[in-house]
């Protein structure tokens, strides 16, 4: 049976009507960008989030850059994060020509060891972003203590965590800010690019609302250099539609999980998923350490089973960031992660035959090893 990565299709389906009633509201009024829509969107991210502001805007990646640019980071700044992670997260430091300044990660986790941060502070240090990998936050309270005694802002890059929670606090409300993505294979996707950054600070908040429009208030007076990284209306009327849904979408991902645990856990050298007691993930992906990785993957492709390997390569050693002088060795979590990790099926709508073949596929090519 073949079993695809994600099946937008098999979420889309059952509330079809509602989604096409939102664009079509959009359309018979012709409001496309920010607006009502947007801002209605922003107070339910806000209340989802727990966090006093919430401003929309194009991209996850954007939602980092406006991050970094309303905290004025600048050429020559450094800002501390993980090399395991999506490309947006060095990428969007590397746009203000300031330097990501790695700490490899817990293996367990994924997320970047806490206890490896503060060697890396210096006088350049201007921020702290952890990454809340796969759907689980990065260990919050020893990172902002850190940050504390330090005196540095922390940009949550939640762009793969919306409604997971650590200490029973939300994603994206711990730090000085937060930034989402609403990438179509997020929990909460759009139909197509959005994204968003929450904070507790009012004046912060009003900064990210102005650089997000060109850096303007009132319009065409410009005050700080921006961007033009604008919500769509039609993309947060789709998202309000389906907001309602995301506990229930990450339950029935959690349950997934369970279910692969009990099943992978006896087999040889498998590692599940590692979830601190700490934390609630939102299993926005499924990934197993396992032997013979990239056999596996051939195997799985063979059989049907979607699968991918998120990431190839960790940022310290991207060509585009030769630059920060990275090299292999540096960051050996990371890339030993890289290299023995692969995510697998974990959408909510998945069937019970469905994991079964997964699961039975990976148990034939183990045995067959
Ligand atoms: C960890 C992380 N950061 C940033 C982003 C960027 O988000 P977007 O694709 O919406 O620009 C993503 C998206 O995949 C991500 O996974």
């Amino acid at each position: 049976m073949p079993v695809p990565l994600l099946d937008l299709s098999a979420q889309y389906t059952p509330i079809r009507g509602e989604i096409v009633k939102a664009i079509e509201s959009v359309l018979d009024d012709q409001q496309f960008i920010l607006g009502a829509r947007v801002e209605k969107f922003e107070k339910e991210t806000a209340l989802a989030s727990d966090s006093a502001h919430a401003i929309g805007c194009a991209s996850g990646s954007d939602a980092l850059l406006l991050a970094l640019m309303a905290l004025d980071i600048k050429p020559g700044d450094e800002v501390i994060t993980t090399p395991y992670t999506f490309f947006a997260t060095g990428g969007s430091i590397a746009r203000l020509s300031a330097k990501a300044v790695f700490v490899d990660i817990d293996p367990k986790t994924y997320n970047i060891a806490p206890d490896k941060i503060e060697e890396k502070i210096t006088s350049r240090t201007k921020a702290i972003m952890p990454v809340h990998l796969f759907g689980q936050c990065a260990d919050m309270d020893t990172i902002l203590e850190i940050a504390k005694r330090h005196n540095l802002p922390v940009i949550e890059d939640a762009a793969q965590a919306i409604g997971a929670t650590y200490k029973g606090r939300k994603a994206g409300s711990m730090g000085t800010f937060g930034c989402f993505s609403f990438f179509p294979s997020k929990n909460l996707g759009a139909a197509g690019d959005a994204g968003m950054v929450t904070t507790q600070d009012a004046d912060l908040a009003e900064k990210v609302r102005i650089l997000r429009v060109h850096g303007s208030k009132p319009k065409y007076y410009h005050h700080f250099l921006g961007i033009n990284s604008r919500l769509d209306s039609i993309q947060a009327a789709i998202l309000s539609v389906k907001l309602p849904y995301l506990v229930e979408w990450s339950r029935l991902r959690a349950e997934n999980a369970r279910f692969y645990n009990e099943q992978f856990s006896g087999m040889k050298d498998v590692a599940v998923p590692y979830i601190d007691p700490n934390n609630q993930s939102i299993y926005n992906q499924y990934v197993l350490r396992v032997p013979h990785r990239d056999a596996l993957i051939a195997d799985l492709r063979k059989n049907g089973i979607g699968c991918e390997i998120y990431y190839p390569v960790p940022l310290h050693i991207q060509p585009c960031f030769s630059a920060w002088n990275g090299k292999n060795g540096d960051f050996p979590e990371s890339e030993k992660a890289a290299l023995e990790t692969i995510a697998l099926p974990i959408y909510s709508e998945l069937t019970k035959d469905q994991k079964i073949a997964v699961v039975e596929t990976v148990r034939n090519f183990l045995s067959s090893i």
